[in-house]
């Protein structure tokens, strides 16, 4: 697929995201040169007055978050140039008018919708109002809704004027090279699929750790939690890329399919067993890399009495043939010691032992895939340790691929750059479909009603810490550890 010059309208264009995401990563597609000459980038937001200073508020931007390296001032100059702003307030049908005379005769409008779901609905009705429907495609930037009724609105509302083959959710993992190469290494390795079930994996763990803590979020964090912000997407997505069965292409329904399979196979946690199953934590003031942080309830514009959890780990089974019995130990965090998200399969040992019995634990292969950062992969062999005083003394060495030096990438993209560029070329394969959503809310559902019910608080982490100590007890419980051998 090739990408076609569209006019690309951003609602939401003084944001956070994006001034930090979306203007970076349209930059950089276009000193790639992946933006057709004829596309045109339309910057929507509420406030008034100059168009001049707000597009300059974009530049200062776009200068700070690209960074240094990758500055070219003739390709900030054209990517200006192809930049226009248009105040307007969202939800008043008439302000669309202007819109509509902005994209002028653009065959392909591409909406990217950064403001919160409460408003989807109304752009999609002010888009198909201004007669602009037809040749627009909308993407819908996550939380789309806090539960399953509410995103359910949401998708409703947004399905009134789109249809789904124009409807494009984002989960912003799915546009990172390394979460793709999922699928690179399951599907075009024989190797790996044919040991990819429960005779011979014994359990898998899923950590998306982050050093940042809530800060200036915290609005909107304290109204999610960790589970809706990170769980409810990101890990689930994971998860599912992990243990989907074989598609039978590369389409993106196809994908989509195998993984909402998954996502129905989920065991849900019934609310006597969540105590063993599920932990919450909330961070306490701690320190990270030598820095004195605060805790959750000293941030900015916190209250102190917030019951969020910035910290889920959980105890998941997917009942289907495949992984009939096997764990699948999810962990996320802010204000953890460092950032990492890393997969690790874990293997099960031999099925007859001959080693030394105290060396028993250090048996079974280990599958490390590194997201992020050091994006690679690491397979752990057992060897025998090297010299003549060892004997037949085993040890564990890694098979290792480090992206960026095996492949000399000059760098990897960032998630926003590849997924705006499958926007543009028409392709929903990074996408999110509407009944994945909807699976993901219901089985985390179960889960934030069963604490309800149960009532019990987050417990405390120091940040700067792998989170509560319940949250070991949780894999050690079977007999496991958390693979945290950085
Ligand atoms: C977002 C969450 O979706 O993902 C944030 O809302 C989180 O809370 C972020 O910090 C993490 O993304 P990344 O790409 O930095 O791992």
């Amino acid at each position: 697929l090739s990408v076609e010059p569209c006019t690309l309208a951003l609602f939401g264009a003084l944001g956070d995201l994006a001034l930090r995401k979306l203007f970076p990563a349209l930059y950089q597609l276009d000193r790639a040169g992946l933006l057709p000459t004829e596309t045109r980038l339309l910057a929507l937001a509420r406030e008034s007055g100059e168009a001049a200073s707000h597009l300059a508020l974009i530049e200062e931007h776009l200068r700070r978050h690209v960074g240094e390296r990758d500055l070219d001032e003739a390709v900030l100059q054209r990517f200006m140039a192809r930049l226009d702003y248009l105040s307007m307030d969202f939800r008043r049908a008439e302000d669309f008018a202007a819109l509509a005379d902005k994209a002028g005769n653009a065959d392909s409008i591409v909406a990217f919708f950064a403001t919160p779901a409460s408003v989807y609905g109304a752009i999609c009705a002010g888009l198909a109002e201004a007669g602009l429907a037809e040749r627009t495609r909308v993407v819908l930037e996550k939380p789309i809704g806090h539960d399953l009724e509410s995103s359910r609105e949401v998708n409703e509302a947004v399905a009134r004027f789109f249809p789904e083959d124009r409807t494009y959710r984002i989960d912003h993992y799915l546009g990172k090279d390394t979460v793709q190469n999922l699928i690179a290494l399951r599907f075009a390795n024989s190797l790996f699929e044919t040991q990819w079930n429960q005779n011979h994996i014994s359990h898998v763990e899923i950590t998306v750790a982050e050093t940042v803590g809530i800060e200036g979020r915290w609005g909107y964090f304290d109204q999610a939690g960790q589970l809706r912000d990170m769980i409810q997407n990101h890990l689930l997505q994971l998860l599912c890329l992990i243990a989907m069965d074989p598609p039978s292409d590369l389409s993106a329904d196809s994908i989509r399919d195998e993984k909402v399979k998954v996502l129905k196979a989920l065991a849900p946690i019934a609310p006597e067993h969540l105590g063993q199953q599920l932990v919450r934590g909330q961070y306490v003031a701690g320190s990270i890399l030598g820095r004195h942080v605060p805790g959750y309830l000293e941030e900015e514009n916190s209250n102190t009495q917030s019951d969020t959890e910035t910290f889920v780990a959980l105890r998941a089974e997917i009942c289907n043939w495949r992984w009939a019995g096997v764990p699948f130990y999810l962990r996320t965090g802010k204000r953890m010691p460092q950032k990492l998200s890393q997969i690790v399969i874990h293997f099960k040992a031999p099925p007859h032992y001959i080693f030394a019995p105290e060396q028993r634990q250090l048996i079974g292969n280990k599958l490390i895939i590194r997201l992020q950062p050091q994006e690679g992969i690491s397979l752990l062999v057992m060897t025998k340790d090297q010299g003549l005083d060892k004997g037949m003394q085993l040890r564990s060495g890694p098979l290792q691929l480090n992206f960026s030096e095996t492949y000399k990438s000059p760098r990897i993209p960032d998630a926003y750059e590849r997924l705006l560029l499958e926007v543009m070329k028409g392709n929903q394969n990074l996408f999110v479909r509407k009944d994945e959503i909807e699976y993901a809310w219901k089985w985390c559902d179960q889960l934030i009603d069963g604490w309800q019910r149960v009532g019990a608080p987050p417990k405390p982490y120091a940040a700067g810490s792998w989170g509560p100590a319940a949250s070991i007890a949780l894999i050690s419980r079977d007999g496991r550890s958390w693979y945290d051998d950085l």
